[in-house]
């Protein structure tokens, strides 16, 4: 199996759970690791945030599990690098988020509300300020009892037109940062069109002379899509994405596909059913059960994903408020 290693924290294998907003919950990161994600780092979460209302407003989205994970990423966004440096010195005085491996920069992130503070992706616009963010990171990381390594992730531009950012790649690696994921969209694409895998591989190519690892993002589906999406941009690993909501498996099929092992075969649609409730009580750890269920509508359709009768099962799916009514709707 291959590994890569990222500023001297080492991860089995290359295909990794890229951060998702209402997905990336510790439960399911846990689950994908056992499935063989290489790591998943945590949803994106305010560095401004955790500044000034401290890590309890945040730790739902913070909170990570170095016994299920392995491999733990903490994932923050922002514009300011005083912002960053007072987030990482509170992470780094909690007894459990000081445990962390990775911390991860956003500077993908197309949503206006985001945007509009010169956060996520609008961070493409201005490579200085991402380098001072990377350069604020490495320095408030520096009095660490462990080396932690500050990796980044962004897309291929911030324009329509723009295809590909080399001027960013090296602004962040020239800072120091310790990795690097492009997901091929622009930000005014947001999820939608076709993903550029030229403009990746020109990022890729700009660091070339790092030494540092590049993944590559955008539209895995499957086995061949992450061997094409390697091939064609020279990445050292991709992270999967939508393809991975309801569907933890995905990992063991791209590893074996990378790998030149042969398929797993696909789960049952019992196993996908008990999954779903795997997950759901991993939620309901950390919270009541009726805002674990809310929160996990958004995921629990791609779990009865091509089931028959799915459309039926999602309207019923989302409109419970218990654990046992999922499982008895399920017919568990
Ligand atoms: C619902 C949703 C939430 C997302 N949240 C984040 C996030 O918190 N941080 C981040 O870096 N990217 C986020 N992304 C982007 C994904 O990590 C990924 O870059 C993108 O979906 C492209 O990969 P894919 O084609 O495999 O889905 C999100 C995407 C989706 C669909």
């Amino acid at each position: 199996m291959k590994s890569v290693t990222i500023g001297g924290v080492t991860i089995k294998g290359n295909v990794a759970l890229s951060p998702m907003a209402g997905v990336s919950h510790v439960a399911y990161r846990g689950i994908c690791r056992e499935k063989g994600a290489s790591y998943a780092p945590t949803e994106l979460v305010s560095a401004r945030s955790i500044r000034y209302n401290g890590l309890e407003k945040s730790m739902q989205y913070l909170r990570i599990d170095p016994e299920t994970e392995g491999v733990t990423a903490i994932q923050l966004f922002g514009s300011e690098p005083d912002d960053f440096t007072a987030a990482i010195d509170k992470i780094m005085e909690h007894p459990l988020l000081s445990k962390v491996d990775i911390i991860d920069i956003n500077m993908g992130c197309p949503v206006p509300k985001v945007v509009k503070t010169g956060a996520g992706s609008a961070l493409m616009n201005d490579p200085e300020t991402a380098a001072s963010i990377v350069r604020a990171c490495k320095a408030a990381l520096e009095g660490a009892p462990r080396h932690i390594p500050v990796t980044v992730k962004t897309r291929i531009g911030f324009d329509p037109g723009d295809s590909g950012r080399p001027d960013l790649a090296r602004a962040v690696a020239d800072a120091g940062c310790d990795m690097l994921c492009v997901h091929g969209r622009t930000r005014p694409q947001m999820y939608t069109g076709s993903c550029d895998r030229k403009a990746i591989a020109l990022m890729k190519e700009a660091i070339r002379g790092y030494d540092i690892p590049f993944f590559a993002n955008g539209d895995v589906t499957d086995g061949p899509s992450a061997a094409s999406l390697i091939g064609e941009t020279g990445a050292d690993g991709v992270m999967i994405g939508r393809a991975a909501r309801g569907n933890p498996w995905i990992f063991e099929e791209v590893s074996a596909f990378l790998e030149g092992r042969p398929a797993p075969n696909p789960p049952s649609e019992r196993e996908r059913k008990e999954m779903l409730i795997r997950e759901l009580k991993g939620r309901c750890l950390y919270c009541e059960e009726e805002f674990a269920v809310r929160e996990f509508r958004s995921v629990m359709p791609f779990y009865v994903k091509g089931i028959r009768g799915a459309a039926q099962l999602k309207v019923r799916l989302c409109s419970a408020l218990t654990v046992n009514e999922i499982k008895e709707i399920l017919e568990l």
